[in-house]
């Protein structure tokens, strides 16, 4: 496949080479020299894909094909409700809220519903804060609204509780018509959700197996979400394959995008840099950059190796948003502790321009802008963050998207998947459990009285006699 053919983003890592004004940067020798192991590590992760533990990239093809079925469903229902509103947390809502931010417009809730497409506002309930909960409840009519429960294990606290109160809520408003309301996105055969969804008799789209949450996006997941409130599932499904096939195809770290990616970690996180940050240049990015996050330290961030050895690694993945966190953030980045990689990610072409007014009245140092636009005034920001770092000696790269639409989000989103598979190969690590969350959700399982853990309440309640407080 000639790769170029289409719109594709662009890996740019000069940044993080050796120069004469980057004396600090990488050689390109170190990332050649890191070619065997890259080499071993494909092997092993593309017989890991052939038996079943890597379906978010060998299922996608198929994916395709289920898409239609989706799509309908979208299609269905989009009319029918004002709003949908997604339960979830972690990988089962990060995805489709990104997603949404990236694709549609910024304030697309707020939109008049014919500039909407007649589609139904869009919300994301990732938390259990009571008071967001209830003020969610206040903004929408339960009869106008469909509730997508999604939970791969159909077992995690916070998505059970809130099915709970939902369900109650529309049964009392809806009466025997409340299970339309409900649509669930589940695991085929695991799960406690599962034999309500089968009893209720629910809508039911299903979360392939080898597919763990934070992976999960391009399947119902995200797709149904994305389906319903407009935007493209084929091209984002389009995107996505492309960016598999490249990776799948290419040798070499100095072709193949995941490994390159991979590599610059690995390199930074042996010289010290134990931060990733992540910092897009358009606002649509931002809660990509929370996606992002989560994969990283998720996958990432791990106690034991394969062998069980003790290595405590992962990088802390770090959320920003250029221009803002420059007045924030860039700072402690440019004169701070030298523990950081940065990833920037721009879009070269926005679907919207500005034009900056020219008032030839104003004083000169204001006057210069006029007649150029904000998306030069962000670039030319982008740019300067980029050239004040290489001056203090700070690693950074960029990832450039041609534009912000599904194609090219789906892209993006394999890369980061596969980047993130060949790190956990690089590190020797199961980059596809997450042991420490789940110690959590057996503790609040153990503290809410869940039959069986009864031993586990009583050791935290020990743990918790001694306080120190103010
Ligand atoms: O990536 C993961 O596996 C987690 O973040 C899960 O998505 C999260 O814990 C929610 O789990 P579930 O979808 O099973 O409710």
């Amino acid at each position: 496949m000639d790769y170029q053919e289409r719109s594709r983003i662009t890996l740019d890592y000069t940044g993080m080479i050796s120069s004469s004004q980057n004396p600090q940067g990488f050689l390109l020798e170190e990332l050649l020299g890191l070619q065997n192991v890259l080499d071993q590590a494909q092997t092993s992760l593309m017989s890991q894909r052939d038996s079943g533990k890597l379906d978010f990239s060998k299922l996608l093809a198929s994916m395709k094909d289920q898409v239609a079925e989706i799509i309908d469903y979208a299609n269905a229902m989009a009319p029918k409700y004002d709003n949908f509103v997604v339960l979830g947390i972690g990988g089962s809502a990060l995805g489709p809220l990104a997603i949404h931010q990236a694709l549609n417009h910024y304030y697309y809730n707020e939109l008049p519903p014919a500039k909407r497409g007649h589609r139904p506002r869009f919300y994301v309930m990732d938390n259990i804060d009571p008071v967001r909960f209830n003020e969610l409840l206040e903004m929408i009519d339960p009869h106008k609204t469909l509730f997508n429960v999604i939970s791969k294990s159909g077992n995690t606290s916070e998505t059970m509780a809130q099915f709970l109160i939902i369900r109650d809520t529309l049964r009392r408003v809806c009466g025997d018509h409340y299970s339309e309301h409900i649509v669930v996105t589940t695991d085929k055969e695991k799960g406690n959700l599962l034999p309500i969804v089968l009893k209720e008799g629910y809508q039911r789209f299903v979360i392939p197996a080898g597919i763990g949450g934070r992976f999960s996006e391009l399947t119902p997941v995200g797709l149904l979400a994305a389906a319903i409130c407009g935007i493209d599932v084929h091209q984002l499904l389009e995107g996505a394959l492309m960016m598999d096939q490249w990776i799948r195809d290419s040798k070499g770290v100095l072709s193949n995008p995941a490994q390159l990616r991979a590599a610059i970690a690995h390199l930074s996180w042996q010289k010290g840099k134990n931060i990733s940050v992540f910092m897009p240049y358009a606002d649509g990015l931002k809660t990509m950059a929370d996606w992002y996050a989560q994969l990283w330290a998720e996958s990432l961030g791990k106690r034991i190796d394969r062998q069980g050895r003790v290595i405590h690694v992962g990088q802390t993945p770090v959320k920003a948003l250029g221009v803002t966190d420059q007045h924030s953030q860039v700072q402690l980045y440019v004169e701070g502790p030298d523990d950081k990689v940065i990833t920037f990610v721009t879009v070269e072409k926005f679907k919207e321009t500005q034009e900056i007014p020219i008032d030839l009245e104003l004083p000169e140092d204001i006057q210069f802008m006029g007649g150029r636009t904000l998306e030069e005034l962000l670039l030319a920001e982008q740019k300067a963050t980029e050239y004040a770092l290489t001056l203090a000696g700070r690693q950074h790269q960029k990832i450039i998207l041609p534009t912000l639409d599904a194609y090219n989000i789906g892209q993006l989103l394999l890369l980061l998947e596969w980047e993130t598979a060949y790190m956990g190969e690089l590190l020797n690590i199961n980059a596809f459990d997450q042991p420490g969350v789940e110690e959590g959700k057996n503790g609040t399982y153990a503290l809410m009285g869940r039959k069986g853990y009864e031993s586990r309440k009583h050791e935290i309640e020990e743990y918790g006699k001694t306080r120190y407080s103010l």
